[in-house]
C-alpha cells in the first residue's frame, strides 16, 4: 500500500511516500480502508522533532512511529476475532497511529460509526483538535450557560470546534481571528467576533468568565485582565514552529500561584469523548471547518501548510476520490 513514511526528523522534505507492507491486525483490532485523514499541530511535532522535550515520548535520534498520522475516516476492511461492534463494510471514524496511508489499525474502540450527515473528510477532521476543544471547554473551562467565552484563535483547527462547542454548551461567545476569517467565525456560532488586527480584546471593556487562547499573542497577565474576577483563562499555545514551549511552562508555574490561569495539560483521545463528539455532530451542534484538502503525496505541503501558524479550520487528507 502507498503511505507516508519517515525515517527521520526534519523539514517536510523527510516525508517520503512509499509503497510498504498493509498493517496487520490483532485479534481486538480493526483495519480501516483510509479515506481521509487530517492534520493537526501534533503531526508538525512529529514531523520535525520539536521542541526536543517531544522526543522523550517520540524517540530521541529518530520517530519511533515511521507512518504518521492519527485522525482518520474510512471503511472497515477487516476485524480481529474478538471485534464485536464494527464489521467489514462499516463507515468509521477515530483515531490510530499511522493515518497517512491507504490502510491503518487500530483498536476497535478507537473508531465509531460515521454520521451519514458527514463526508469522509469531514469525520476524519474530528479528532485531536475537536477533543482538545472539548476537553478545554467542557472539563476546564467548565463552561456553563450564559457565560461570557472568549477564543483567541477561533479561525484555527482547535478554535472552530471550541467555538462550536461553547455555543453548545450555552455560553455567548467571542471569536478573535484575524480580518479574512471574519464572516467564518460568524458563521460557526460566534455571537461576537473581534478582528485583531483592528482591534486587542485585552483592552477591550468586556469581561469573560472564560478565555481559551490558542495564539499567545499578548501576555497572559495582560489577558487576565479581560477576566471576570471568578474567570480563568487557559493558555493552550506551544505547537506552532516548536517555539512556545516556553510560554507553556510558564503557565503551568503560574497557574500554582494565580488562582485565573489555567493549568495547561496534554488532551489524549478516548472513545467516551469521541462518542460525545459524534452526538455532538448529529444534533446539528458540531460541523467540521475544512481548509482544504491535498492527496497522500501532499501530506509534506498540508504538514507545512498547518506549520504556518493561519489553517482555516482542519487540513484534510483525502485518499478515495483523490489522485493518492
Ligand atoms: N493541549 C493539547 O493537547 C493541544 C492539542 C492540540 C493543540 N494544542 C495547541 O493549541 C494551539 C492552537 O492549535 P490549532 O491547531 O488551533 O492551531 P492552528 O490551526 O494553526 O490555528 C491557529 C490560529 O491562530 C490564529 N492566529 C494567528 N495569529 C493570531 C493573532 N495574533 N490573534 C488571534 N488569532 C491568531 C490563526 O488565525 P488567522 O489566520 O486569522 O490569523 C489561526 O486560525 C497550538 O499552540 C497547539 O499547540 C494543544
Amino acid at each position: 500500500m502507498q503511505a507516508i513514511v519517515q525515517d527521520r526528523y526534519g523539514s517536510p522534505g523527510v516525508l517520503q511516500t512509499r509503497d510498504i507492507a498493509k498493517p496487520q491486525i490483532a485479534d481486538n483490532e480493526v483495519l480501516v480502508h483510509v479515506h481521509a485523514a487530517s492534520v493537526h499541530l501534533g503531526d508538525l511535532i512529529l514531523m520535525t522533532g520539536t521542541p526536543y522535550l517531544m522526543r522523550m515520548a517520540t524517540g530521541l535520534s529518530k520517530p519511533k512511529i515511521r507512518v504518521p498520522g492519527t485522525d482518520v475516516a474510512g471503511t472497515v476492511e477487516a476485524v480481529g476475532k474478538d471485534v464485536e461492534r464494527l464489521r467489514p463494510g462499516d463507515q468509521v471514524f477515530g483515531w490510530c497511529t499511522g493515518a497517512f496511508a491507504e490502510y491503518a489499525r487500530a483498536p476497535e474502540d478507537h473508531f465509531v460509526k460515521k454520521p451519514a450527515s458527514l463526508t469522509f473528510e469531514q469525520a476524519a477532521a474530528v479528532g485531536v483538535s475537536a477533543t482538545t476543544a472539548l476537553q478545554l471547554v467542557r472539563d476546564e473551562g467548565h463552561v456553563q450557560p450564559g457565560q461570557k467565552v472568549l477564543i483567541n484563535g477561533a479561525s484555527g483547527g482547535v478554535g472552530t470546534f471550541a467555538v462550536q462547542i461553547a455555543k453548545a454548551f450555552g455560553a455567548e461567545v467571542t471569536g478573535v481571528c484575524s480580518t479574512n476569517n471574519v464572516e467564518l467565525v460568524r458563521s460557526i456560532g460566534a455571537d461576537h467576533v473581534i478582528d485583531y488586527t483592528r482591534e486587542d480584546f485585552t483592552r477591550s471593556a468586556t469581561r469573560y468568565d472564560f478565555i481559551l487562547d490558542n495564539v499567545g499573542n499578548h501576555s497572559m497577565a495582560k489577558t487576565r485582565r479581560a477576566l471576570s474576577p471568578t474567570g480563568m483563562l487557559l493558555s493552550n499555545g506551544g505547537g506552532h514552529q516548536g517555539g512556545k514551549l516556553g510560554r507553556v511552562i510558564k503557565a503551568a508555574i503560574v497557574s500554582m500561584f494565580v488562582r485565573q490561569q489555567g493549568r495547561p495539560s496534554v488532551k489524549t483521545q478516548n472513545p467516551a469523548d469521541l462518542q460525545v463528539l459524534k452526538e455532538l455532530v448529529e444534533a446539528g451542534k458540531l460541523t467540521p471547518v475544512i481548509d482544504g484538502t491535498y492527496p497522500l503525496r501532499a501530506t509534506p505541503e498540508a504538514i507545512g501548510h498547518v506549520g504556518q501558524g493561519h489553517a482555516r479550520g482542519t487540513v484534510v487528507i483525502a485518499l478515495i476520490g483523490a489522485a493518492a
